[in-house]
């Protein structure tokens, strides 16, 4: 799914005005639909609305949602800003048709700090969509602050008021705090930052039939990985096939203490369907890796720590997990990083040894994929301000070295070297826990193996990975879900797939 900013967003209106064609206020009408829709299908225990309505066409879908659910058996208040003040004119039309119904209230902005919010009251925030131009201030302030205050359920029409959609917030913006943003047809790119991410609670994205010809001529660099591209990647296996179509992968890692973290990349390989697996790690791991990855083959790289890498060059190799960081470890690891021609997947201590000396980045094979958590991002390519500023330095490291850059975080970005950013979705805070991301590892090495290009492994991958989490979560709980339901769990995600 693309993602367009403000300005494209904009003329996406525009172009399905004159192209559909369909009138603005019709256009308008459409989307307040959709919004009551959803909001008369999730919010069957509410029976009170109160919107919250700015000038701009923000304030005019919420008019008319207010009108539209009003129709449907909602008490429904409305707070504005001055009934004498200027409002877009389709805005306007939608004030008019809310007056026209008696039984609505329309009450003014400063009316908000007498209102008795009782727990069976929804509020709805339509103040400002896509056409915020600076941040909140006076009376937008203090009424998004009073709101905020509130312990009732909220909802924001399109972006939480306050947010910018192709910028972060300042730290001291004042912005609503919605449980649920409601996004017209596509995600805004703020929303899949934390520094904005925090304000829009569950992002639902809603169809409006905005005309499809603008979406398949308008370019964009940035992508939301969806259901669809997915299903376009995967390709499930053929009946007539044997262990060999499907890829030979090797795991490198392990050191005492750290055995766990490669068994968890084993596993993982194993479970995404590699033809056959390898694992070399060093000999204290020997027991462990054979008793739980028996269809793993090992190959002792060391006594304690990976002190060799003789792997066949026919292996798509993920080297990291539990890896250490031993003087010896970092030399075979480096020395064999220069000889290979091959894609790696690398992670972890990995990249610990790469960034210790940055002329170590040369070496990585061209296509390789990285997954480094921001710490490690900062030590491989240096600290920067905000989430915004990493991901555009990791455009730029992922153009010179001709690699792809998987930066791991709660919405996951794989950066490729031609410059396109994709964003994943799925996933939960249940995976903020030590050996997800050797899983993930494990996961992309298998892809790789089975001769997905790099970046289909990174978008099916991370896809693949967030979505196993999200059913553990349910089995067992963001707490108490660990890193081997996430494996447990893969078996499930490929028979919806
Ligand atoms: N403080 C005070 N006023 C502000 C601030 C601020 N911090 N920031 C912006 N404003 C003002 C702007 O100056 C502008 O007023 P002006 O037009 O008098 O200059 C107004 O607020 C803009 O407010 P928004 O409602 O955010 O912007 P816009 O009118 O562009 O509407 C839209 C945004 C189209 C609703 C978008 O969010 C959206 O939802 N699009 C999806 C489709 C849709 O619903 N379309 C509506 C009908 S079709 C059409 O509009 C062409």
């Amino acid at each position: 799914m693309k993602i367009f900013t403000a300005e494209q967003i904009k003329n996406w209106d525009r172009f399905t005005i004159s192209h559909e064609p369909v009138s603005s206020i019709q256009l308008m009408e459409r989307a307040a639909s959709a919004v009551a829709g959803w909001i008369s299908e999730n919010c069957k225990n509410y029976k009170r609305l109160v919107v919250v309505c700015g000038n701009g066409n923000n304030g005019g879908d919420g008019l008319a949602i207010a009108r539209i659910l009003y129709l449907k058996g909602f008490d429904v208040d409305v707070f504005i800003s001055d009934p004498k003040g200027k409002f877009s004119a389709d805005a306007a039309v939608n004030l008019k048709r809310l007056r026209d119904i008696s039984g609505i209230s329309v009450r003014r902005f400063n009316d908000i700090a007498e209102y008795n919010f009782d727990d069976k009251t929804v509020i709805l925030d339509a103040l400002f969509g896509t056409g915020l131009s600076k941040p909140l201030e006076g009376e937008y302030r203090l009424l998004v602050e009073q709101i905020n205050a509130t312990k009732n359920i909220k909802i924001s029409i399109d972006i939480p008021s306050g947010m910018f959609a192709d910028r972060l917030p300042e730290s001291d913006a004042v912005i609503l705090k919605a449980d649920y943003t409601l996004s017209f047809q596509c995600w805004k790119r703020s929303f899949l930052h934390s520094e904005a991410g925090k304000y829009t609670g569950k992002v639902e994205v809603l169809d409006i039939s905005l005309h499809h010809g603008y979406l398949e001529e308008t370019p964009t660099r940035y992508f939301v990985i969806d259901d669809e591209v997915v299903e376009g990647i995967f390709r499930p296996r053929q009946e007539f096939s044997h262990k060999g179509d499907y890829g030979k992968v090797g795991m490198i890692g392990g050191s005492y203490g750290k055995i766990g973290a490669i068994v968890l990349a084993t596993r993982s390989a194993l479970k995404t369907g590699a033809g056959l697996t390898f694992t070399l790690a060093p000999a204290c791991g020997y027991e462990i890796i054979q008793t739980t990855c028996p269809e793993a083959m090992f190959i002792k790289g060391g006594t304690e720590y990976v002190n060799n890498f003789g792997i066949d060059k026919d292996l798509i190799c993920g080297i990291g997990p539990g890896l250490g960081t031993h003087p010896d470890t970092e030399k075979k690891l480096l020395e064999f990083l220069k000889s290979y021609s091959g894609p790696v997947v690398l992670d972890a201590d990995a990249l610990n040894i790469i960034s210790k000396n940055k002329k170590n980045i040369e070496r990585i094979p061209e296509k390789s994929i990285i997954t480094p958590h921001p710490k490690e991002f900062e030590r491989l390519f240096g600290r920067t301000g905000n989430s915004f500023e990493r991901l555009e330095l990791a455009k730029e490291k992922a153009k010179l070295f001709h690699i792809y850059i998987v930066l791991k975080d709660h919405h996951s970005q794989i950066v490729t070297p031609e410059g396109n950013v994709f964003y994943n979705v799925n996933g939960n805070a249940g995976l903020a826990k030590g050996g997800s991301g050797d899983i993930l590892t494990g996961i992309l090495a298998s892809l790789l193996a089975q001769r997905y290009t790099e970046e289909e492994t990174c978008l099916l991958g991370v896809w693949l990975h967030g979505k196993a989490a999200d059913f553990a979560a349910r089995k067992h709980s963001k707490e108490s879900m660990l890193p081997t339901d996430v494996i447990d769990e893969l078996g499930n995600v490929f028979k919806e797939l």
